[in-house]
């Protein structure tokens, strides 16, 4: 019987999961489709019942549920429980099983990070919290955490057991690290970064999650003084894949999708 799965939030028609999961399926001869569904904020959990009775396989939960989902599952995997979110569900023999991608499919994306890397954060939100988690499932530990707002850079950075350090602190170690991620929404719709005067290196690399504009301030003065840079996309292309891993046991392939995503941003 042909499978189906869908990306609950609210808003949606902007989400480009439909576009890559059906491109996905079809590369891998998968009978299968995805579909967007705009949720109503207090309908959550009456859609995911209706989803079991409909006979869904999985779906994304994407902004505003990926907290509030975790009470209407039957199951969380270790990925979910320590972002305290989640952005996949599976399911498995009956049961919805909650699973966080977000942060695993940006590390997966990044070059050459191994137990030694050294990573600063900057930002200190729920889109860092998934990262850290992350970081912390893979066994990387040398982490330091940088936020506007101190006290929830070392409240984040307590819980799991890496540094924290104020912005003005980092500029003098700055070069030190050989990964930075971006992790505020600072540069969406401002010519704004959260670093005042980095310091790169030609051996450092940036991320930020933000992939519209494709260049931040950030990633421009980062790639200006040499460094590698890598944007958002390699996070929501990476969650993806993770997620249709989840659902189909089968690794896709990224570039084709990438260069759709270039092309309808472009
Ligand atoms: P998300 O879930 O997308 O991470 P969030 O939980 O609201 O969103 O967190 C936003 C992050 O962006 C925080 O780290 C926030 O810093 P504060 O904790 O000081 O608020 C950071 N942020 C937002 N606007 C910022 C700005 N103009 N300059 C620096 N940091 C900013």
């Amino acid at each position: 019987m042909k499978k189906w799965y869908a990306v609950l939030g609210n808003p949606i028609h902007h989400s480009i999961s439909p576009k890559m999961h059906d491109l996905w399926f079809q590369q891998n001869a998968i009978d299968a489709s995805y579909i967007p569904i705009f949720v109503e904020r207090d309908k959550l959990q009456e859609t995911v019942v209706s989803l079991a009775l409909l006979g869904c396989s999985g779906f994304n939960v994407t902004v505003p549920f990926k907290e509030e989902i975790i009470a209407y599952l039957d199951e969380l995997d270790a990925s979910a429980a320590l972002a305290g979110a989640v952005n996949t569900v599976v399911r498995r023999d009956g049961k919805w099983v909650g699973y966080n991608t977000d942060g695993l499919g940006l590390l997966a994306n990044i070059p050459n990070l191994s137990h030694d890397s050294r990573v600063l954060l900057v930002g200190a939100g729920g889109a860092a919290r998934g990262i850290v988690a992350a970081l912390s499932q893979k066994g990387i530990k040398d982490v330091t955490i940088t936020n506007r707002t101190s006290e929830k850079a070392s409240r984040l950075a307590q819980e799991f057991e890496v540094n924290e350090m104020n912005l003005s602190e980092v500029s003098a170690i700055f070069s030190t690290f050989d990964v930075v991620i971006q992790t505020t929404s600072v540069g969406m719709d401002s010519l704004e970064t959260p670093l005042s005067n980095p310091n790169w290196t030609s051996s450092m690399l940036a991320v930020d999650i933000i992939y519209s504009p494709p260049e931040t301030v950030f990633l421009k003065q980062a790639r200006q003084q040499g460094a590698t840079t890598m944007n958002g996309l390699s996070m929501l292309i990476g969650q993806g894949a993770l997620a249709f891993e989840l659902w189909t046991g089968i690794q896709p392939d990224q570039q084709e999708i990438r260069k759709t995503i270039f092309r309808h941003e472009g």
